[in-house]
């Protein structure tokens, strides 16, 4: 073979892998838009406040990727929706305004993509963090005690304190880690429909 032709197979078989790889998908994702509902005059889906961006970056760092994904499959050969993990399938105009985009595909751990509308209470969430056999007696699920502080208890119990029995004292209350953890897990909720992904 003379060194032209190899040299455009070279050339002709990064062309390929860019075209697939990078153009495609820019040509699939890369001007999806948030559409705006008319009805609420938001924008869909909607954009997470700074506490919950800051909860993605707690969320990926812990780990609980590894266990748990954010991103629920169609009804074509998944159980997802019968499993009551979401009222529809997630879609790429989902991730938009995630910075980084969790999606995991561990499933140890259910997915987390709806958990804002399974427990939508921010006491729960921080009871789980803290030890969740006090939801769930039979949880693998890891506590995440480093996430709190047990602090001497004023005259008053503090709003944020975890509603668990004082010992010596000390109340248990949640630390910036856990207070943005938990606001991110509450911001994860796909309830309203997309045209790609309606609510059936
Ligand atoms: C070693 C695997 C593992 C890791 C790591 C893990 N989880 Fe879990 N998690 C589970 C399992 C298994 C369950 C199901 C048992 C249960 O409901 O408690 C679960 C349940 C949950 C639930 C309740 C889900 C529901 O549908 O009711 C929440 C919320 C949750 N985990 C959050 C987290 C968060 C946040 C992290 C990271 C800080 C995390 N998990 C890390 C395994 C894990």
């Amino acid at each position: 073979m003379k060194s032209g032709q190899a040299l455009f197979i070279v050339f002709a078989s990064l062309l390929f892998t860019w075209a697939g790889q990078i153009a495609l998908g820019y040509f699939q994702v890369g001007r999806l838009e948030p559409i705006l509902n008319e009805e609420t005059n938001y924008t869909e889906p909607p954009v997470p406040s700074g506490l919950a961006q800051t909860g993605a970056r707690v969320f990926a760092s812990q780990g609980c990727l590894e266990c748990h994904s954010l991103s629920v499959r169609g009804p074509s050969g998944s159980a997802d929706l019968t499993r009551g993990w979401g009222p529809r399938r997630t879609v790429p105009r989902d991730y938009l305004f995630r910075e980084p985009a969790l999606i995991g595909s561990s499933r140890i751990g259910s997915d987390l993509s709806n958990i804002g509308l399974r427990i939508p209470d921010s006491k729960d969430l921080m009871l789980h963090l803290w030890n969740p056999r006090l939801r769930n007696s039979n949880s693998t699920c890891p506590p995440h005690p480093w996430l709190f502080e047990r602090k001497v208890a004023g005259p008053k119990i503090e709003n944020d304190a975890l509603p668990l029995p004082t010992k010596d004292w000390k109340q248990i209350l949640p630390k910036y880690q856990a207070k943005s953890l938990v606001a991110y897990l509450q911001s994860l909720h796909s309830d309203y429909a997309l045209p790609e992904a309606p609510i059936k």
